[in-house]
């Protein structure tokens, strides 16, 4: 494989980060630049064996910042780039839209002329199957494909929206070299504690209560992390420019099964389990179909369910400091440790 210099945005989240352990990992000649912000989100520790890596660079700037994009980019010449930054909880969308849109929208464009201007040769966009709205609890029988239409219901999967609507038309308009994968929900190692599942492993495990939004019956389409990260990596490498590619794992579950399921692997009571009020807009079902990416690539999922959330759960139990440090709140300061006197 020729070697390729290739930035990741978002690189110190759930989803980049893992991409990039994938990606040192299966090309040990490539260079992978991580580019964020480190936003409450964002967390350097978890790229701290990445940094010991030579062929691995982090700086820290915004998406937004079209000099600093520049300049960077300038610097890197990068054969690949793949947007992974975006502020990605439906919760904190719902509270504030505002920075939803300039991260999620704005931050695309920039990255995107800024790829125009310096003839970077391909740009990948990682977006969500949430921007297809969601299907009804009883009809089993329907699946997001490539074609459903884009229906989003939150401000997040809006903004995901209007960034996948404006990868397509630069597509059109400027041939702009690009991809677009929507994937459905992960979950694995690094995934913040915000979201549903490192929320209940750990609430579970401090012996706090599980909040389950509703009535607990909406369905969403589960893929462990590292299935997302080869899907991307045979996009970047054998997709089809100007296409979009729904990755999914066919493996949905309600929340309160998963919630359950994991009070069952910890050995913790269900009586933990504590309804509260619903979501607004709250979207009843995800689902993929994912055979365009399977026929065209040759793309299928290798972890099964029980065990990726085995995996998930062990890695949370070995790996308390990790999140103890972000609970805690003391991760924020972990930039101004690494980096402070540099
Ligand atoms: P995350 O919230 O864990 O990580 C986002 C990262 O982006 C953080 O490191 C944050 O610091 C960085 N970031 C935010 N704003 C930035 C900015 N303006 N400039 C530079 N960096 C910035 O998110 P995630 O779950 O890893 O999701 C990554 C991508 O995958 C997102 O685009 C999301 O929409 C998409 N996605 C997520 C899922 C999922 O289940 N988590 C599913 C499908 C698609
Ligand atoms: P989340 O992890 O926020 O992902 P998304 O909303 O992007 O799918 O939530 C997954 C599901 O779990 C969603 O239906 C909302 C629900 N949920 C709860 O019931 N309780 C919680 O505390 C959280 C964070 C989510």
């Amino acid at each position: 494989m020729a070697k390729k210099t290739i930035i990741v945005t978002g690189g110190a989240g759930f989803i980049g980060s893992n991409f990039v352990y994938y990606m040192l990992n299966k090309y040990p000649d490539y260079r992978i630049v991580c580019v964020d912000c480190l936003t409450y989100a964002g967390n350097l520790s978890t790229l701290k064996k990445a940094l010991e890596n030579d062929n691995f660079r982090f700086s820290k700037t915004n998406i937004c910042d079209r000099e600093e994009i520049t300049k960077l980019f300038k610097e890197e010449n990068p054969d690949i780039v793949i947007n992974f930054a975006a502020e990605s909880h439906v919760d904190r969308s719902i509270k504030d839209p505002d920075l939803f849109v300039k991260t999620n929208v704005s931050g695309t464009q920039v990255l995107m002329d800024v790829c125009r201007e310096l003839n970077i040769p391909r740009y990948h966009q990682v977006s969500t199957d949430e921007v297809y709205g969601d299907l009804p609890l009883d009809r089993p029988d329907l699946f997001f494909t490539e074609k459903t239409p884009i229906h989003a219901s939150s401000p997040y999967s809006a903004s995901k929206a209007g960034a996948d609507l404006l990868v397509l038309a630069y597509c059109r308009t400027f041939k702009f070299p690009a991809t677009i994968s929507r994937c459905s929900n992960n979950y694995g190692p690094y995934h913040f504690p915000e979201k549903l599942i490192p929320l209940m492993i750990i609430n579970a495990l401090n012996d706090k209560p599980l909040p389950v939004y509703g009535d607990g019956k909406n369905v969403r389409d589960w893929l462990y992390v590292e299935d997302h990260c080869r899907a991307i990596d045979l996009i970047i490498h054998n997709g089809k420019i100007g296409e979009v590619y729904n990755v999914g794992g066919h493996n949905e579950m309600s929340n309160i099964d998963i919630v359950k399921l994991i009070c069952e692997k910890l050995g913790k009571p269900e009586s933990l389990i504590t309804y509260v009020e619903d979501r607004k807009g709250h979207d009843r079902r995800y689902a993929i179909d994912p055979t365009k990416i399977h026929d065209e690539l040759g793309w299928l999922p290798e972890t099964k369910f029980k065990d990726g959330i085995e995996k998930t759960i062990d890695w949370y139990l070995n790996n308390k400091e990790w999140w103890e440090e972000i609970i805690s709140g003391d991760y924020q300061n972990y930039y101004e440790k690494m980096y402070g006197d540099k």
